[in-house]
């Protein structure tokens, strides 16, 4: 039962994500996702904060597009299943969903 649940679980999500994915808008850098991590993250999260970083880990930051692609299974992670980051929350429900559709569908995170 297990092994047949497995075996059907790749395809099938796979399958969920593009169908998901087919009716979205066009999510990109440009018009979200660099807005999104300026507003968001980029205070604590980014190399040009050489004062202070508020604690964000050294080599976390989100400047760029290639940036939160190498790490956008942490940000999924962190700010729409966990809901911790950033600190102290506060990210639009409308800015969740696109962040979403941003990270499936444009960066193609599974
Ligand atoms: C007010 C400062 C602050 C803001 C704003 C902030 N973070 Fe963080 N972030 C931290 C601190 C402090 C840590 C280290 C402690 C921890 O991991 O909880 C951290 C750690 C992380 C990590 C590394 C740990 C891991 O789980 O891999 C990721 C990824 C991350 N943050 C993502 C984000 C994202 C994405 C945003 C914007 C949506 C964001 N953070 C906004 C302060 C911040």
């Amino acid at each position: 039962m297990i092994l047949f649940l497995l075996a059907c679980a790749t395809p099938a999500a796979e399958d969920t994500s593009e169908a998901w994915c087919a009716d979205k808008p066009a999510v990109e850098w440009d018009n979200f996702g660099h807005g999104f991590m300026t507003t968001y993250c980029t205070s604590c999260h980014s190399v040009n904060n050489t004062e202070s970083r508020y604690g964000a880990p050294e080599g976390v930051d989100f400047d760029s597009e290639a940036d939160v692609a190498t790490q956008a299974d942490r940000v999924r992670a962190r700010t729409l299943d966990a809901g911790d980051m950033p600190l102290g929350g506060g990210v639009y429900e409308d800015d969740l969903y696109f962040l979403d559709i941003y990270l499936t569908c444009t960066l193609g995170l599974p």
